[in-house]
């Protein structure tokens, strides 16, 4: 518990998460490990479950079963699961940016940065006025905080802008102004939910530099949902891969880009076009079996996309508390990848 961390060690484990709304199971038994120092990817299709694990990491969410443990560079260690958010931030050291963008639209860029110091300022004021007006440490405080935020606003390329209002701000700078927050609080984990969102090319070359940076120079660990496969594949070190809530890969860029699930069920293609893709990227072994024999029991989809699965394609399973819950087999295409090799198999083993 209270040895130092060092780094490549974990400093998020998430284990077997899972998150129920009703029936509807947006995470199920989800496993992964995020390590210290690195930019770890949490990648998937639209309405995969990516902000649902990230509302449970930063504690919006109680998760319905699982743990997730983070621990901070000291070796002291948090269950997550078991924390208010606002302790979440301030006691283990997580920030993290929202989906749709949330910044103090009227206030300049650098009043921004300093409320996101709220906390340091106000303990250095001791929480009196007397504090605000005369204390040596509220002032030395004080400076540090408009240090650090112009810091900040320098490493975003944003200083030039420091006392615009925030909506003022194009898009692509808004996103970086908030990163440019979350840093500010000195998070050991910093959760990015699609800061690339809505980016034009040159905005996603001014993030990824962004973020190169604050993991090269503050070694602080990132966790990034992000759709834009330009920014994911070129700075992540690690990537994990949900579909319908499940993981259906973990590993390298290299290793998650060939890999037959995640073409099928990421970039959620026709069969045909599956076959094209695996062909690609040269997956023959998984070709033939996707020609020799479809899986006719379980699909497959006519759906060419994965925010379109055949939802009337159900089953019902009991979970452990004796729920129904329902889930969609002939809509993942990361499975029909997996029946198909299983069914290819059988084929072979009975020819032998
Ligand atoms: N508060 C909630 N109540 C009910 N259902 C929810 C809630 N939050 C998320 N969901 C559902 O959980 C599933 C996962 O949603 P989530 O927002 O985590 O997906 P996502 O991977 O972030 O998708 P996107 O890429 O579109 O942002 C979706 O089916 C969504 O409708
Ligand atoms: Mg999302």
């Amino acid at each position: 518990m209270n040895a130092p961390a060092i780094m490549s060690e974990p400093i998020l484990k998430v284990e077997h998460l899972s998150m129920k709304f009703g029936g509807l199971v947006a995470i199920g038994d989800l496993s992964f490990e995020a390590r210290r120092g690195e930019i770890t990817a949490l990648i998937g299709p639209n309405g995969a479950g990516k902000t649902t694990v990230f509302n449970c990491i930063t504690g919006f969410y109680k998760p319905t079963e699982g743990m997730i443990t983070l621990t901070r560079s000291t070796g002291t260690q948090f269950l997550l699961e078991r924390l208010p958010d606002y302790q979440i931030t301030a006691r283990a050291s997580v920030a993290r940016t929202f989906q749709n963008i949330r910044l103090f639209s009227g206030m300049t860029l650098l009043e921004n940065l300093l409320v996101a110091q709220h906390n340091k300022l106000m303990l250095a004021s001791g929480y009196t006025v007397l504090g605000l007006l005369g204390f040596s440490t509220y002032r030395k405080a004080s400076a540090e905080a408009t240090d650090l935020a112009r810091h900040w606003l320098e490493k975003a390329d944003l200083i030039d802008r420091a006392d615009d209002p925030a909506g003022d701000l194009p898009y692509g700078a808004q996103r970086r102004l908030e990163i440019a927050r979350a840093m500010c609080t000195g998070p050991e984990l910093l959760c990015l939910d699609e800061p690339a969102a809505g980016l034009n090319p040159r905005e996603s070359l001014a993030l990824n530099t962004l973020l190169n940076d604050i993991k090269d120079t503050t070694g602080t660990s990132i966790l990034l949902i992000e759709h834009d496969m330009s920014v994911v594949m070129q700075i992540s070190d690690h990537i994990v891969v949900l579909e319908y809530g499940r993981k259906i890969s973990d590993g390298d860029p290299a290793s998650v880009r060939n890999d037959p699930r995640v073409i099928a069920a990421y970039l959620g293609v026709d069969d045909e076009e599956v076959t094209d893709v695996l062909t690609e990227v040269g997956s023959e072994q998984i070709v033939e079996e996707l020609d020799a024999e479809p899986d006719r029991a379980h699909g497959p989809s006519d759906s060419a996309s994965m925010m379109a699965g055949p939802v009337s394609d159900t089953v019902g399973h009991s979970d452990p508390a004796g729920e129904t819950v329902k889930v969609s087999p002939g809509a993942s295409k990361a499975a029909q990848v997996d029946r198909r090799e299983k069914s290819g198999r059988k084929k072979s083993e009975g020819d032998a």
